[in-house]
């Protein structure tokens, strides 16, 4: 299910190819994994409790320090928050946009979160953060490095909901060659120790319609921030 840069064929072929190899762990770097449907057991009672986080915490479209709106629309839920404006990234505790704290992160993501760091050797993984972005089709996310986190000793577990994307695990330069995972429905992915600062990025979401979550991917991360 991996492939790299070099072969744009067949990534056309197989992006959109559903997962038939749920509870299979793929690994993808010394200390990065993907777990295939490991969410989707969680999910009837995940989403209650996500439609409630974002109606405390609506998504939002930001700008970054480069004057640029982001195509993905962003939450937050627990602790802290990762917001950018025009003075740059941070995480912060209130949510600039309604004034109030963060909502609290339910019960249940951290659970999910954990077992999933657990699941890719990670043990003892206490998220305070959980970034939720949006993708619409067209939405991407740029390669970039996850280092406004305080401690990089801890994992970033990355969940994929709704329609597949194409993500790109890369190197330590933004110039290295990637590796791209296409991500579907209730994967994800882990990575840390060694690959924690790797360059990820999602590339332009294809159009296409997901059962339950329509012309959408919702992407949660957890994260150890403060
Ligand atoms: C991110 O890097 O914050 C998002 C990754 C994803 O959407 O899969
Ligand atoms: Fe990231």
């Amino acid at each position: 299910m991996m492939r790299n840069d070099d072969n744009p064929i067949t990534l056309d072929l197989f992006a959109d190819e559903p997962p038939t190899t749920s509870g299979q762990i793929e690994r993808i770097g010394q200390q990065a994994f993907v777990l295939r449907g490991f969410a989707l057991p969680w999910l009837e009672r995940l989403l209650p409790a996500l439609e409630t986080v974002l109606q405390a915490a609506p998504f939002r479209q930001m700008v970054t320090p480069g004057g640029f709106t982001m195509s993905v629309a962003l939450s937050s839920c627990g602790a802290l928050g990762w917001t950018t404006d025009r003075s740059g990234y941070r995480y912060t505790a209130h949510d600039p946009q309604t004034g109030r704290p963060w909502p609290d992160m339910p019960a249940l993501f951290r659970e999910l979160a954990q077992a999933a760091a657990r699941a890719a050797h990670f043990e003892h993984f206490e998220p305070d953060a959980c970034l939720i972005n949006r993708y619409v089709p067209g939405a991407r996310m740029s390669l970039h490095q996850d280092k406004n986190e305080r401690s990089l000793s801890a994992p970033i577990v990355s969940m994929s909901l709704g329609l597949p994307a194409m993500f790109q695990f890369g190197g330590f330069e933004r110039s290295d060659k990637t590796l791209r995972v296409p991500l579907f429905h209730g994967d994800i992915v882990v990575w840390g120790g060694v690959d924690r600062l790797r360059y990820h990025g999602v590339l332009p979401l294809k159009d296409g319609r997901h059962p339950r979550f329509g012309a959408q991917r919702i992407n949660m991360t957890f994260r150890t921030a403060g």
